[in-house]
């Protein structure tokens, strides 16, 4: 029998400090620790200073759920962007200390395409679209001509952050998506906001500002207006997911980020492709928000374009790239 192969991925884009550990094609750990706010906002500097603090504790408590000493690790992956810088450089650091204490090779891989790759190994998709529906990212990807490409998204902020914002102006909290999904559960009355799709992207600006004022008025109900949000942003969302997969001729639609947790928004998604023949998948929670194991399993993807441990420092390759488009990604392991 041949050695298992063992990843073991880095995640640190934004607010979470996550290590996956995976064995051939298993998830053998996947421990995440978040940075919170009180109010929600993330200070990246905060943030990065939280991953450096809680790091080592992440690694054994993952290295512990995999029953594996670190001696037996094969590869380090480490998300390389898009994100944060400072939350980045925590991530690579730690990343580049392992490879050097383990004489181990490295590789930086892509944050966006890392949630589209564990939603397919996890649920078996084959080729799906993805909506990457998450607190600051809101886009539509799919594999086409030899890259992942971005088909719609976000003129404006992520779904996740305008349900933030208006969840935090109506005295709801953080994170406001699990609340507001409590309260729609019992809206009844469907009120008119903007529901703007511009070709294939969506905008979340108007829809915000027209709930806050809503919401001042005291002329409605909070699980009306939570309800109404849902009935309104999430369609959105479905129907440029559906245009992408008309355009491209898919079959199968992949949710992934942690707006997708919501069990409206899943529903509207299993509809729609039942509507046209096609098939829905979503994996479980953990793997729709920012994880470790995403990060793991797209190294394994990628491995052949890892870096020796002795050849890192000064590799243009290692290094992290906060602005990286899903389409500059070479995509060699399909
Ligand atoms: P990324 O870097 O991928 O953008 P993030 O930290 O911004 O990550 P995630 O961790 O993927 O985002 O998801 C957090 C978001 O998910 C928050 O905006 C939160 O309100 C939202 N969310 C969580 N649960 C639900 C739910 N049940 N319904 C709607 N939104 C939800
Ligand atoms: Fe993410």
């Amino acid at each position: 029998m041949t050695k298992p192969f063992i990843c073991l991925g880095i995640e640190s884009t934004a607010h979470t400090f996550g290590i996956g550990i995976i064995k051939n094609k298993k998830v053998i750990a996947n421990v995440l620790d978040g940075y919170k706010t009180e109010k929600g906002g993330i200070i990246p500097s905060e943030a990065a200073k939280h991953h450096i603090a809680v790091k080592e504790r992440v690694l054994a408590t993952a290295l512990e759920n995999a029953g594996i000493s670190l001696e037996e690790i094969d590869l380090i992956a480490y998300s390389r962007g898009p994100g944060l810088a400072p939350c980045l450089h925590a991530g690579i650091r730690f990343a580049k200390e392992l490879s050097l204490k383990l004489k181990k090779p490295i590789i930086g891989v892509n944050h966006c395409i890392a949630h589209l790759e564990i939603g397919k190994l996890l649920t078996k998709a084959k080729d799906p679209v993805l909506l990457y529906a998450s607190g600051a990212n809101t886009q539509v990807i799919a594999y086409t001509g030899g890259k992942y490409r971005v088909f719609g998204e976000t003129l404006d902020m992520g779904v996740g952050n305008f349900i933030d914002t208006f969840a935090r102006s109506a005295g709801l909290g953080f994170p406001g998506g699990p609340k507001i999904s409590e309260l729609a559960d019992k809206g009844k009355e469907l009120i008119e906001i903007p529901y703007v799709v511009k070709g294939m992207d969506v905008s979340f600006s108007g829809m915000l500002t027209n709930l806050e004022q809503k919401f001042k008025s005291g002329k409605y109900k909070i699980e009306d207006l939570a309800f109404s949000l849902q009935e309104t942003a999430f369609p959105m969302l479905i129907e440029v997911s559906e245009r992408a997969m008309a355009h491209l001729h898919k079959k199968e639609l992949l949710l992934g980020g942690g707006v997708a947790s919501n069990k409206r928004l899943q529903e509207m998604g299993g509809i729609m492709c039942l509507e046209r023949g096609g098939k829905f998948f979503c994996p479980e929670r953990q793997f729709l928000t920012d994880n470790g194991a995403m990060i793991a399993w797209l190294g394994i993807l990628c491995g052949k374009n890892s870096v020796k441990h002795d050849k890192m420092e000064g590799n243009p390759k290692i290094d992290i790239f906060p602005y990286e488009r899903t389409d500059d990604v070479e995509v060699n392991w399909k």
